[in-house]
């Protein structure tokens, strides 16, 4: 006998069909010739409705542990459904429970709980109508990622996670020890002596895979990582993850312009693959989470991005600084408020700002002809703000080690990073896309905590 997944049965299956699925009980009703569960296996927002009729042997019993969060196998016929919304049920022949759930201390209830609650059950959260679509969401978007770079002979190169680097020089590492948990160094009071010590030699978790992407396209031309990036990141807000995924692309032979263009059009890609494949999760978010999800993709897809400079953002804020409760002057970096302004209200659509002034951005980022600004790129997005930063990459060699030093970094530490200019070094560039911010973005969760399965943000690592 066949066994299906849900969606694929409520999609194409035809009355008199015999199928079986398994699943988790989402809701069970009980009149008095019939009962219904409604079953969900993850595959789809939709439940496949059962129908028991009490002619089934021993149909009391049966029912009995049939509650919500129960798993069961459920075969049975096809038929059409006389239900409002629904093209097909299953008339039940057989069912065989695997595990049974306690109604009375099953968290889960058939009402709506808030995100904070679903939190505090993240092993069980993901079983709920608005997680289930969050993470297929998610997957679908993964996908698309791959499917959008591979099309273009981008190879996918994996990065370290430790490393001794820190890429964006701003000092936000979490360390890594190689504390040996049998044998712990405990100093005279008894308290374990924790040392960044990875084997004889300090290690942090990697927060970007991008100096060591930057190898891998001087061998292969265009590649990109796709995987957990690191930031000891001690702010609670609603767009910041202590662990975050980066899809970080990486092209030798391309500047600032093309990269923008690649960051364009993989936005679109992806918007658009994800409609295309989740479309009722997709019509789920406009419905009930934020009624701007399907407008808002259908302007990605369909409109250009603005660009314009870092300098003409500044005369567009200085305009609206009332609105604002940080200050806006030429030097100073752009605060959420700022970029969300921009995208939100004035263009309507996402903005590329480039040309950052020097003193705020990374080290690598490459030096302007007037010698204060550098070919930065940041993708900003109506309701989240930055989702994208990005920038041509300095070459040349003798501007990287000075810029290096005047960062209060060692060149020392980045010899391997130095040698790529010394050896065959080519005009290049990337960009990161913070992954979570853009799921945020599709489907208009307004919490980072809730579109990835395990948030680790600081007071969120239960297990
Ligand atoms: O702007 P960032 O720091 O850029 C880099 O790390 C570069 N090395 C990328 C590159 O050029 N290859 O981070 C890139 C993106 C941000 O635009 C933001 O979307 C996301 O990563 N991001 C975070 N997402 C969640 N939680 C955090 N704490 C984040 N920090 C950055
Ligand atoms: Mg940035």
């Amino acid at each position: 006998m066949m066994k299906r997944r849900i969606a694929e049965i409520l999609r194409s299956s035809q009355p008199d069909e015999t199928v079986t699925v398994r699943g988790w009980v989402r809701t069970k009703r009980e009149l008095k010739e019939f009962a219904f569960i409604e079953v969900n296996d993850g595959s789809s927002m939709a439940n496949l409705q059962v129908v028991l009729d009490r002619s089934l042997p021993d149909y009391e019993d049966l029912l009995k542990p049939l509650n919500t969060g129960a798993s069961v196998e459920v075969t049975g016929t096809v038929v059409e459904s006389p239900a409002k919304g629904q093209r097909i049920e299953l008339k039940a022949s057989a069912i065989a429970l695997y595990g049974e759930s306690d109604p009375e201390t099953y968290p889960l209830q058939k009402k709506r709980h808030s995100f904070e609650f679903l939190r505090t059950i993240g092993h069980l959260r993901s079983r709920t109508n608005t997680l289930g679509a969050v993470f297929r969401v998610r997957n679908a978007a993964s996908h698309a990622i791959h499917q959008f770079f591979q099309e273009r002979g981008f190879l996918w190169m994996h990065t370290p996670i430790i490393t001794a680097s820190d890429c964006e020089g701003a000092g936000e590492m979490l360390a890594v020890t190689s504390l040996d948990l049998n044998n712990v160094p405990r100093s005279e009071d008894g308290a374990i002596d924790y040392t960044n010590d990875f084997f004889g030699k300090p290690a942090y978790l990697t927060v970007s895979g991008q100096l060591e992407a930057e190898v891998m396209a001087m061998a292969f031309s265009n590649v990109y990582t796709f995987g957990p990036t690191f930031r000891a990141e001690n702010s609670n807000t609603s767009r910041h993850l202590a662990e975050f995924w980066m899809v970080e692309p990486e092209m030798a032979f391309c500047d600032l312009t093309e990269d923008m263009d690649l960051a364009e059009a993989f936005l679109k890609y992806v918007f658009k693959s994800v409609l295309e494949n989740c479309p009722e999760d997709m019509e789920f978010f406009n419905k009930r989470i934020d009624d701007s999800v399907l407008a808002t993709a259908d302007n990605i897809i369909n409109n250009e991005f603005e660009r314009i400079t870092y300098t003409e953002a500044i005369k567009y804020l200085e305009k609206a600084s009332k609105k604002f409760e940080f200050p806006v002057e030429w030097g100073l970096d752009l605060q959420s408020e700022h970029e969300r302004y921009l995208a939100e209200e004035l263009f309507k659509k996402p903005a590329i700002v480039t040309d950052y002034p020097i003193e705020i951005k990374a080290f690598y980022m490459r030096l302007n002809d007037d010698n204060k600004t550098v070919a930065a790129m940041d993708i900003l997005a109506p309701k989240i703000g930055e989702i994208v930063g990005g920038s041509q990459r300095e070459e040349r060699l003798d501007v990287l080690e000075r810029r290096i030093r005047e960062q209060g970094l060692n060149p020392e530490n980045y010899w391997w990073y130095l040698d790529l200019r010394r050896y065959g070094t080519v005009p290049h560039a990337g960009f990161g896309l913070g992954f979570e911010r853009l799921v945020q973005f599709m489907t208009g969760m307004t919490n980072i905590r809730d579109v990835i399965p395990f948030p680790r943000a600081p007071l969120s690592i239960d297990f």
